[in-house]
């Protein structure tokens, strides 16, 4: 999917296993108003605003104390948020971390999930925020922004740069930052570069998250970013990476509902399969519009196999051109739908499509890789792949066309995922969908 840019260079980039020179550096943590100016522990504390009466029943930490702590801006509270949420019929406070959060990207999507629209009007969250070095200014700023929208499920705001402190105990990871392919870079140095990234994230996410935290991984190339960061996070299932492909299967739809003369709504059933890539494959053999076959209601097969197909293909591309960057805002709603689809049950009958860890798959698809493939879910978090689907000549053409391509970016890869010497033969119409 788009991705927000991070600051390192390649030549900046940490070597594996160690943690990155940036996570050296001081972490910023708000919650709604502090700013702890100290490595771990991460830790709650709250100092008194001039007009506010304290209280030994609210002073206790939440978490181990900080040594120093300064307030941020005219936002200090006296209480502790999380104590005031056992008086309220809200859920738990869960914790959700994301990656260039000072990007495009984050930037439409944080608002969405401080507002309750992604989880839910009776779930508070946290928010933990991780930027580079370079935006740390900036993550400040979008800090200042979610405080003042005064959203009242947003109960803690953190920024930082170390994702060893902000991935701590989070349930979910939307990871959007990455490097984004520049000038005259191979592609195969572009799958190193956020390879590396991303080792990094799995390795964090592995010593401090959740060990149920769900992964959402944006940043391109994302199906292979997610296939390394899940190997990088062996205590983590499998099961829980997923890469974004929701956007594609959005786009689907409305070229779909286009074509059919009918609003999106009535458009079910649409399956990205493989790759987030200009190999992916939009099926229209097995979508519905109004609950009847795609291909009883658009018969023109020419239109659907080529026009159709490289559409949804290409929409990143294209938009690239139109916009002059990649896309953020239907970018940031797609992942919305995507966790959306996790944690609500799946209408009867219906699917949606997610990049999901091979291993089991009942499509012959090969082991060991992440491949957008339509799931079902009954809200829990967790899903369950729709294993039913009709796959003809044409279709399985294609779907070996994009799994051929995830075996040689995971080829390219192997340094990064444990598994020896990297060696790239990419096919040549290797292409991110904004790269054509
Ligand atoms: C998109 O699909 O819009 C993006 O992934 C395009 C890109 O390459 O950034």
């Amino acid at each position: 999917m788009a991705t927000a840019k991070l600051s390192l260079s390649p030549a900046e980039l940490p070597p594996l296993r160690q943690k990155s020179s940036l996570i050296e550096a001081n972490t910023v943590r708000i919650s709604r108003l502090q700013i702890i100016r100290q490595r771990k522990p991460l830790g709650v504390h709250c100092s008194v605003a001039p007009n506010q009466v304290e209280s030994s029943a609210v002073r206790t930490p939440v978490l181990d104390s900080p040594k120093k702590t300064e307030c941020y801006g005219v936002f200090c509270t006296t209480y502790d948020l999380r104590a005031e949420e056992e008086t309220k019929s809200w859920k738990s406070i869960i914790s959700i971390a994301v990656s260039g959060a000072a990007g495009m990207i984050s930037n439409h999507l944080l608002f969405k999930l401080a507002s309750g629209e992604v989880f839910g009007m009776d779930q508070p969250i946290a928010l933990r925020l991780l930027g580079s070095e370079r935006s740390r200014q900036a993550l400040e700023g979008v800090a200042m922004e979610l405080e003042d929208s005064l959203y009242p499920l947003l109960r803690e705001v953190s920024i930082g740069i170390d994702p060893y402190e902000i991935y701590q105990d989070v349930e979910w990871a939307l990871l959007i930052g990455a490097k984004p392919r520049g000038p005259g870079m191979e592609r195969a140095a572009l799958l190193d570069i956020n390879g590396q990234i991303y080792a990094e994230q799995g390795k964090a996410l592995n010593a401090v998250a959740s060990q149920n935290v769900k992964v959402m991984v944006v940043g391109n190339p994302c199906n292979t970013n997610a296939l390394i960061c899940l190997k990088n996070a062996p205590n983590i299932p499998a099961k829980n990476f997923h890469a974004l492909t929701r956007l594609d299967e959005n786009r689907a739809k409305c070229q779909l509902a286009l074509k059919a003369g009918v609003f999106y709504d009535k458009v079910s059933n649409v399956t990205i399969w493989g790759n987030h890539s200009t190999t992916q494959v939009p099926d229209f053999l097995n979508a519905r519009i109004n609950g009847r076959p795609v291909k009883e209601v658009i018969k023109d097969t020419k239109w659907l196999e080529e026009e159709f197909t490289e559409r949804v293909q290409k929409r990143g591309g294209v938009l690239i051109q139109k916009w002059g960057r990649s896309s953020a805002a239907s970018t940031a709603v797609s992942i919305v739908d995507a966790i959306r689809s996790l944690v609500t049950p799946t209408p009867e009958g219906d699917w949606f499509s997610t990049g999901v860890y091979t291993n089991g798959n009942p499509y012959g698809i090969a082991d060991d890789i992440v491949f957008s493939m339509p799931c079902r879910s009954r809200g829990d978090g967790n899903y369950e792949l729709v294993d039913n689907l009709q796959i003809d000549d044409f279709l399985r053409a294609r779907l070996q066309k994009t799994e051929a391509e995830l075996l040689a970016e995971k080829r390219c890869v192997a340094h990064l995922t444990g598994e020896g010497n990297a060696f790239c033969d990419l096919p040549e119409d290797t292409m991110l969908p904004g790269e054509q």
